[in-house]
């Protein structure tokens, strides 16, 4: 079915990029000194070498190969168009810092539609700047302290209590911080209605990676279907919560946040409903995959660890046992956790949930004696300089006592960097933490079956990483 997808994606592609091929052939080299590279067949260029390496457990060849031959900047043309792929850690610091000034975030056509105009994703500017601060307001320590914690707790205590048997990880992680977001956005607890949005919001996610054509794929007509569904569902609570907003009660989420905002044009006019949604439906994106595939593929490498598994375990037991009286980790407890959070860092490291960002240049840039054009698409590999040996020892091997003994690494950025840092760092850590706890505190488990990872559309495990659980009997019930 995908590959049928791929047939009129590349259809739309050929028409697409013709003119962008013939383009560079003409302007590569001396005259703008292009970081050199390969464009690969006509039209296509590099895009099906791409798609089979991340297809695999093992993608690196793909950049690998250009980095030995062309150097840590390289040129080549994927998904349609020329892409400068940058592979060191400097220039893509670079290139985040300038976020706005030299360079702007670019994304798919398919999530523009699909996310919606008003989504922090798309702003630019002062407007970005403020909202952005205000999405990191909404989830820095102190709230996350004071507020969210206790939520996120009870929240995955609550789903790990209905687990027995086989479960698909992935898909038990997707619930568990779909629940987490919603109840963080707009204060509502897991119910009919959440499970129901998810389904939706489910449906909205598989177009991110399909032709953003509705004539052509099915997917994206039914992911913009859904889209709909999903933005009048959160419209109703929008508007009942405006109602209830001015009959004087107030509550304590991003919803609050986002009325008490100025909103876009200033004025104290706010934000209209439909900019609120926008703005809700991109958080939801924004957290979802993420920090559900992290909580999964962190179990995955700690399963194949199990030295790691062991050391975590006593980390957890240890907290555990103090904890006599009370079943609710608090602050001191997260803060309690290092080799925890070791193993946080070392799978953001070897997994990249995500991969690397793309940029647009806004003006000609020069970097490192090249030439990158007004409007060239750029991509920051964040993976090529977590997997990189001059970067990390032993970069391609799974092992979260490394982090013992660095805890700042320039060269390390799961979340980015400059004005788009990933305003959910904090939060993501912490869910991570509370879901590890009560995990290894609760279960033992085995794989059921084999799996593997693959990058293509997004980092995952092929099969949902199915396990087998067994409740631990010597450590006390957390629910
Ligand atoms: C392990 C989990 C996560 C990872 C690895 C991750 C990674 C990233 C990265 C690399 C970016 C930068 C994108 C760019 O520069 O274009 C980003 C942006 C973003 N993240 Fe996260 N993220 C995670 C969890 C979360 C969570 C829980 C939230 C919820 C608040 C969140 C909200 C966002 C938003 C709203 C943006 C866009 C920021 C902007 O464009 O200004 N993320 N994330």
């Amino acid at each position: 079915m995908m590959d049928y997808y791929y047939y009129y994606f590349f259809l739309t592609l050929l028409s697409l990029s013709t003119v962008t091929f013939f383009l560079f052939r003409t302007t590569t080299g001396r005259k703008n000194r292009l970081p050199p590279g390969n464009v690969g067949l006509p039209l296509i260029g590099e895009t099906l070498q791409l798609i089979s390496a991340y297809k695999t457990e093992n993608p690196e060849p793909f950049i690998d190969s250009r980095v030995a031959r062309y150097g840590s900047l390289f040129t080549t043309h994927v998904f349609g168009e020329r892409t400068v792929f940058c592979t060191d850690p400097e220039t893509n610091r670079f290139i985040l810092q300038n976020e706005g000034r030299l360079f702007e975030s670019s994304y798919p056509g398919s999530i523009f539609n699909l996310v919606g105009k008003h989504s922090l994703l798309f702003m630019r500017g002062p407007l970005h700047r403020r909202m952005h601060s205000l999405t990191m307001s909404f989830a820095n320590s102190t709230i996350i302290k004071d507020h969210l914690l206790v939520d996120i707790d009870r929240l995955v205590r609550l789903n790990l209590h209905s687990w027995t048997g086989r479960i698909l990880l992935l898909e038990e992680a997707k619930k568990i911080t779909f629940e987490l977001t919603l109840k963080q956005l707009l204060s509502i607890d897991p119910c009919e209605w959440t499970e129901n949005l998810r389904k939706m919001y489910m449906r909205v996610i598989e177009g991110f990676f399909s032709i953003p054509i509705p004539i052509f794929s099915v997917t994206y007509r039914r992911a913009l279907q859904a889209r709909r569904r999903v933005a009048e569902a959160l419209s109703l609570v929008v508007k009942e919560r405006r109602k209830e907003r001015e009959m004087g009660m107030k509550k304590n989420d991003m919803l609050a946040a986002l009325f008490d905002s100025d909103g876009g044009g200033g004025g104290g006019v706010g934000f209209s409903d439909d900019e609120i949604v926008d703005f809700l439906v991109s958080l939801l994106v924004a957290g979802y995959d993420t920090t559900s595939t992290t909580m999964t593929l962190a179990v995955k490498f700690l399963t194949d660890t199990p030295v790691a598994l062991a050391h975590l375990k006593e980390e957890h037991d240890e907290i555990r046992t103090k904890k006599v009286a009370s079943v609710t980790l608090e602050w001191e407890d997260y803060k309690s956790m290092p080799f925890t959070q070791c193993v946080i860092n070392e799978t953001l490291r070897v997994s990249n949930i995500i991969g690397g960002v793309f940029r647009r240049a806004m003006t000609d840039v020069d970097i490192k004696g090249y030439t990158i054009p007004r409007g060239s698409k750029v991509f920051t590999s964040l993976r090529a300089v977590h997997l990189d040996q001059d970067n990390f020892k032993d970069a391609r091997v799974f092992n979260p006592w490394r982090w013992q003994k660095t805890s700042d690494s320039t060269n390390f950025m799961p979340f980015g960097g400059g004005p788009r840092r990933c305003p959910g760092y904090e939060l993501a850590r912490v869910a991570l933490s509370v879901f590890l706890h009560h995990l290894v505190t609760r279960f033992s488990w085995e794989p059921a079956e084999e799996d593997k990872l693959v990058f293509f559309p997004t980092t995952r495990t092929q099969k949902r990483y199915p396990i087998i659980l067994q409740h631990r009997s010597n450590v006390a019930e957390t629910m």
